[in-house]
């Protein structure tokens, strides 16, 4: 089924192939963007297309890159990075507020606090939505820029051994990431502390992917010594209803040069950023540290897909 018209609510509402897809459109992107060398740019034409970014929650890789990608195309980027600035401030509902933007745009991108809000804005909007974070629920473009990385750097998506670290109750990106990479195989360890393991939801949809449920474990300097990627996550303080409960775990991973040391040669770390302290900076300059080149990826993989979803580009998903 072609992507053209559709909105992305959640991944599990593409197929592995569409998937692909996008993840091929995105290299071509790459090509002609100068990901991996500017001098070799492209400029692009104008491009009769509007998107409306509507933040709700804050950002900076998100909505950055969403509207870099957009500007990329040729196209143009209306919206707020902040409702107080909006007539949500006055009262106006979500709907109201997407029927709107939907009379003003081609394409609308929506971050939101509330979990199931990119699916309320998909059903009262006219043009394609795409969810760039619902609360604690996904962040599906997040994990698109994760598999283009992850592809780039480890040259394959299946059978890698990948290890999801740090609040994998309230961080979304795990929850769009682990049922995709058990989708390809993944061998999945959740290193977590026992409050903020990956919820049961996420669990159970792994393994009815795979036939295999992740492994738990509480030992980052343990877990890290067979995988091939390390996902790092940021404990999200924003989340907790007690501020006691975030102190008591606000320092439970902090990945450093010593532990680095613990990893294989040819494992990557990822990052969907910001962090706070979870990676100390002098990691940064380990080769296998890749998070900065991940978030970068971003803009490829949106130009991807906003090319398909507004069916400008080209690409099969056979
Ligand atoms: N990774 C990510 O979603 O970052 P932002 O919150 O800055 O958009």
């Amino acid at each position: 089924m072609s992507l053209a018209g559709r909105s992305l609510v959640a991944l599990g509402d593409l197929s592995t192939a569409e998937i692909l897809q996008i993840l091929d459109v995105a290299d071509g992107m790459a090509d002609a963007v100068g990901f991996d060398d500017p001098c070799k740019r492209t400029p692009a034409e104008p491009l009769d297309r509007i998107l409306a970014a509507l933040f709700f929650e804050p950002s900076t890789r998100t909505r950055l890159s969403f509207e870099s990608a957009m500007l990329r195309l040729g196209g143009q980027v209306i919206g707020f990075a902040d409702p107080s600035g909006s007539s949500v401030s006055k009262g106006e509902s979500l709907a109201d507020t997407v029927r709107m933007a939907a009379g003003y745009s081609d394409i609308i991108v929506i971050r939101h606090p509330l979990a199931g809000s990119a699916k309320v804005a998909a059903d009262y909007s006219s043009v394609p939505v795409i969810n760039a974070g619902d609360g604690p629920h996904e962040h599906p473009t997040q994990t698109l820029t994760d598999l283009f990385c992850i592809r780039r750097a480890q040259g394959r998506l299946d059978g890698l051994k990948v290890g999801l670290c740090g609040d994998l109750k309230y961080g979304r990106t795990v929850h769009s990431l682990a049922p995709m990479m058990a989708r390809f195989g993944a061998e999945i360890v959740c290193i977590a502390p026992k409050e903020l393991q990956m919820p049961e939801r996420w669990m159970g949809e792994c393994q009815a992917i795979s036939g295999n449920r992740p492994a738990q474990v509480g030992s980052l300097e343990e877990a890290i010594s067979g995988l091939d990627v390390l996902y790092m996550t940021r404990i999200q303080r924003e989340r907790f209803d007690r501020p006691e409960d975030y102190e008591r775990v606000k320092n439970v991973y902090i990945l450093t040069p010593e532990i680095m040391k613990r990893g294989p040669e040819g494992m990557i770390v990822l990052h969907p950023l910001p962090r706070v302290n979870e990676i100390t900076p002098a990691v940064d300059a380990d080769p296998r540290a890749l998070y900065f080149k991940q978030a970068a990826g971003g803009v490829p993989v949106r130009m991807a897909l906003i090319s398909l979803l507004l069916g400008m580009a080209e690409g099969s998903a056979s």
